[in-house]
């Protein structure tokens, strides 16, 4: 069975999809990515017919070409010949975009549900997806897997006695209260108000952080906006011993990291759901290549993985 194992990476994360083959002990699929002078892209896969291909690639930025190389490498697995193809992709961009907020807006989460098992996605696998609802939107089975395992892990020794976890937005709560029944810390959380892509309001303050040390618990940080504004509702009432933030997934766009800084954040856990190239003080990876790799095997031997599945 383990022969036809098969782990296809797009140009997205080939560190992590490497990382991934090396835990399983297996090489990596031959692919490479092509291009038309006009930008078009042109990804080939060589050797996946009989096999079981799990397919790497995060929507990571830039997220329209990641998307586009994502389809057609299904595309090419299919027509490969290949038996099984999973899709997996620990960062899933457009996940954001899980409802109509205001007339005129696509549920663009759904668009991407549907192309991914029109181009032959028979099951996805995702890591921390902004929205649960993914999984009713998807026509094929998805694996919701957590990294608050991995993370919290790399949290402990900045979790001393005391120490709250906080939710920068509602839809972080479930995350939080995961992390918080781990590390065995209560939790708070704030109110924020998205005002576009960029800007982001934080409004009030619900739980008590008063001369407490905090840790900021989101599914991403993209420009940084939200630990910003949760930051600034934070910090004239938690303890002054700087504010540490974890994420799942850090695209960390623009100039996210310094805007951190300078709000006092002090350090930064994300993991390589997205490649990371970021090399700084602040900022801390944490791989979660184990974890893809334990959920693929099982995967593969039918074996369930109810374990490592995220909180919903
Ligand atoms: C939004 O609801 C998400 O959970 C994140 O809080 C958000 O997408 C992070 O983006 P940014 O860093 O740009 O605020």
């Amino acid at each position: 069975m383990t022969d036809s194992l098969r782990i296809v990476s797009g140009s997205a994360n080939p560190t992590l999809a490497t990382a991934i083959a090396a835990a399983l002990g297996v090489s990596l699929v031959s692919s490479r990515l092509e291009r038309f002078p006009d930008g078009e892209s042109r990804p080939v896969v060589d050797g996946v017919r009989g096999a079981d291909v799990y397919l790497v690639q995060p929507t990571s930025p830039p997220v329209n070409d990641h998307v586009v190389e994502l389809l057609l490498l299904l595309d090419s697995c299919r027509r490969g010949g290949a038996q099984r193809v999973t899709a997996v992709v620990p960062y899933l961009g457009y996940a954001r975009q899980d409802r109509r907020s205001r007339p005129g807006e696509p549920v663009a989460a759904r668009v991407i549900a549907d192309a991914l098992v029109g181009a032959g996605a028979q099951r996805l696998v995702v890591v921390d997806p902004h929205t649960a609802a993914f999984e009713a939107m998807c026509a094929v089975p998805v694996e919701s897997l957590t990294a608050v395992g991995v993370l919290t892990d790399g949290l402990r020794p900045f979790t001393a006695p005391g120490t709250v976890v906080v939710a920068p937005d509602l839809g972080a709560i479930t995350l939080a209260e995961h992390y918080a029944t781990l590390l065995s810390r209560p939790v708070a959380m704030i109110r924020k108000t998205r005002i576009s892509g960029a800007r982001v309001r934080a409004e009030e303050l619900v739980g008590d952080v008063i001369a407490r040390p905090v840790v900021i618990v989101d599914d991403m940080i993209s420009t940084g906006a939200t630990i910003e504004a949760a930051s600034r509702v934070l910090r004239d009432h938690v303890a002054d011993t700087g504010i540490t933030v974890a994420a799942t997934h850090g695209p960390l766009v623009s100039d996210a990291v310094e805007r951190l800084r300078k709000i006092g954040v002090r350090r930064l856990l994300v993991t390589d759901s997205t490649a990371q190239t970021t090399s700084c003080d602040l900022v801390a990876v944490h791989t979660i290549a184990p974890l893809l790799a334990d959920a693929i095997n099982r995967l593969h031997h039918d074996q369930a993985l109810d374990d490592l599945l995220a909180h919903t």
